[in-house]
């Protein structure tokens, strides 16, 4: 059957979400695994508690909108995914891996602001306004997760950054 509503479209988009969140859920461990900086290992397992969270949230969107959560597999964070699972594979572990890791998540981060930024304009357009804010709430976390990775890589901190160490 055709998406062929905003109602539709809209339940189309928190269920594809559903699924990236819950991907990124079993990611986000071997992520923090394969990093060697500490900052960098905890800025994982601290997105992993939010990312938790984000589940649960989309989880209280559905139920809002009277429906049960469904996960329709998000095909973009598998290939995100993917490339993280090869930068592993492949790249040197240390400063190097680091800096690569960053750079995946960074783009998982990007890929979720984009989806959340489309589904809070949908629930906006819809008039779901306690679902805007719940979608906004989640949306700040994941640019202040992608901010700290940025800080992380460029070092604005206590500590060179993680992309200056892999220069070294
Ligand atoms: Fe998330």
């Amino acid at each position: 059957m055709k998406i062929n509503s905003l109602d539709q479209l809209f339940e189309h988009e928190l269920e594809d979400l559903l699924s990236a969140e819950q991907q990124l859920v079993e990611a986000l461990p071997k992520m923090a695994d394969a990093a060697s900086s500490d900052s960098l290992k905890t800025a994982f397992k601290d997105h992993l508690k939010q990312t938790r969270t984000h589940v649960t949230r989309l989880e209280k969107a559905f139920k809002e909108l009277g429906k049960e959560p469904k996960a329709v597999t998000c095909k973009g964070m598998q290939g995100l995914i993917k490339e993280g699972d090869d930068m592993i594979k492949n790249a040197a572990s240390g400063d190097i891996l680091d800096a690569g890791l960053i750079g995946a998540a960074q783009r998982v981060e990007h890929y979720e602001m984009a989806a959340y930024g489309t589904a809070r304009a949908f629930a906006r357009a819809l008039g779901h306004s306690k679902l805007v804010d719940l979608l906004q709430t989640t949306l700040d976390e994941e640019g202040e997760a992608n901010k700290h990775l940025t800080q992380l890589a460029e070092g604005r901190m206590s500590f060179s950054g993680i992309n200056e160490k892999a220069l070294a």
